[in-house]
């Protein structure tokens, strides 16, 4: 990619990698053809995919829709060769334990976001009655029949609390789950729970309480639109100035960004088909904390430290969630960006323009944020390990250069 500006034009925000890949999991907990409308197209998906035709499910896609069709007998079984590629997999455990009481699911390795334990959701799930044993890598775990019980979770996790309220809606009595996340992609199961007849309480709030059900059925539901879609080309914006709407963004899932943003001189307005933001000047420097929801999210940090890069004053950016995932800023240096990071700390000082480089990408989000670096740098911007940007966006090249950024894929 070049450097590029300003961006002009409309783009339609898929939905949400984050929901989409927990729905499919929620799926299991029905017998019967769920169908699940405005499914990204995007590689992670198609690993879950993957993994439930593994345990005996049918799937099949037609656009956006993927119509999921579980059958009574389930293997219950996620490999190693699929929980290696996509540490999601591990919200199958949930499902499983809730709908058949059997689930064997080798254990998740490091990544570069540092160590990611699973603690709290096996705790929980022991908490449910689940008892778990260690083999060969792999977490084996029974229960007869889920009981419900109050579990406090530590830390508001994200996969923990999904693992557990999937476990929950079949389980014997009341789950109250305290400290619950409360991400919009959360909330976004929780509906589509309730659907299926799940009985939940608290949606949105931090204190869940799920009074469990015999059976649940299978049903249509369409997948909220992706914040993090949405920000990746908000940051392009950023950096590239000019104007482009967001068709289908939710802002109400985004608030803390948007607010960042308007902070730093983006000019946003919502309206009926989503969200039409603007930027006329070179944007100001900010600091930036992520928090659990709805704190700043940590995977909009990648492209908020990018945008920092050009932004006019130097940014202080605080990583709470995650104790790695900084090394991004090792590529942004190589493009010529003044970053010095610390432990949990970056602090971006911005210079005029990025200097084209050859980088490579370490997951979704980091590769995401080059492909933003790339559009404010001289020159050309080649990135290795593309791939990593396939996992979670449809098309995030011809998507961008569809409003005028010169950026392509080989
Ligand atoms: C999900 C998102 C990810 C996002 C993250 C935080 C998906 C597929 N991924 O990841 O994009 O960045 O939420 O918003 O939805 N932790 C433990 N023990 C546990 C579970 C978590 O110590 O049992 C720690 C993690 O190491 C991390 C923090 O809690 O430091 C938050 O993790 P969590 O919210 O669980 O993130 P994920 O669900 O893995």
């Amino acid at each position: 990619m070049r450097g590029s500006g300003p961006l002009d034009g409309d783009l339609r925000i898929g939905g949400a990698k984050n929901s989409a890949l927990k729905l499919m999991a929620a799926s299991l907990l029905a017998e019967g053809s769920t169908s699940l409308t405005n499914v990204p197209d995007i590689t992670d998906v198609a690993i879950m995919a993957e993994l439930l035709e593994a345990m005996g499910v049918n799937i099949e896609r037609t656009g956006q829709r993927i119509d999921i069709d579980v059958p009574s007998e389930i293997d219950p079984v996620a490999p190693y060769s699929l929980v290696e590629r996509m540490r999601a997999s591990i919200v199958v455990l949930g499902p499983l334990l809730a709908r058949i009481g059997r689930a064997r699911v080798a254990m998740p390795g490091g990544d570069d976001f540092g160590s990611r334990p699973i603690d709290m959701h096996l705790q929980g799930l022991e908490q449910l009655g689940a008892t778990f044993s260690y083999e060969h890598g792999d977490i084996s775990g029974q229960a007869d029949r889920l009981i419900g019980s109050e579990v406090f979770l530590e830390f508001p996790s994200v996969g923990a609390t999904e693992n557990l309220l999937m476990a929950s809606v079949l389980a014997e009595g009341v789950t109250v789950i305290e400290n619950a996340a409360r991400e919009p992609e959360i909330t976004d199961l929780a509906n589509f729970l309730s659907q299926m007849g799940a009985q939940i309480e608290g949606v949105g709030t931090s204190r869940l309480s799920v009074k469990g059900v015999e059976t649940l059925s299978p049903v249509t539901y369409s997948v909220i639109p992706d914040r993090i879609e949405a920000a990746t080309y908000l940051s392009a914006l950023a950096v590239c100035g000019g104007q482009i709407r967001l068709q289908g963004a939710r802002p109400d899932h985004m608030e803390m960004l948007l607010r960042k943003l308007e902070e730093m001189g983006m000019i946003l307005e919502e309206d009926d088909s989503g969200l039409l933001a603007t930027v006329t000047d070179r944007l100001k420097a900010v600091d930036v904390s992520t928090l659990p929801y709805p704190g700043l999210a940590t995977d909009y940090k990648p492209f908020l430290v990018a945008a920092l890069t050009v932004s006019d004053g130097v940014g202080m950016v605080t990583e709470n969630i995650f104790a790695g995932r900084f090394r991004y800023i090792d590529e942004l240096v190589r493009m010529g960006a003044e970053i010095r990071a610390e432990g949990r700390h970056a602090v971006v000082r911005g210079v005029e323009r990025l200097s084209g480089a050859p980088v490579r990408a370490h997951d979704i989000r980091a590769g995401a944020a080059l492909v933003v670096a790339g559009l404010a740098a001289d020159g050309e911007t080649a990135i290795s390990n593309a791939h990593h940007v396939d996992r979670g966006y449809e098309d995030l090249a011809g998507k961008l250069s569809s409003v005028g950024a010169q950026v392509t894929r080989t």
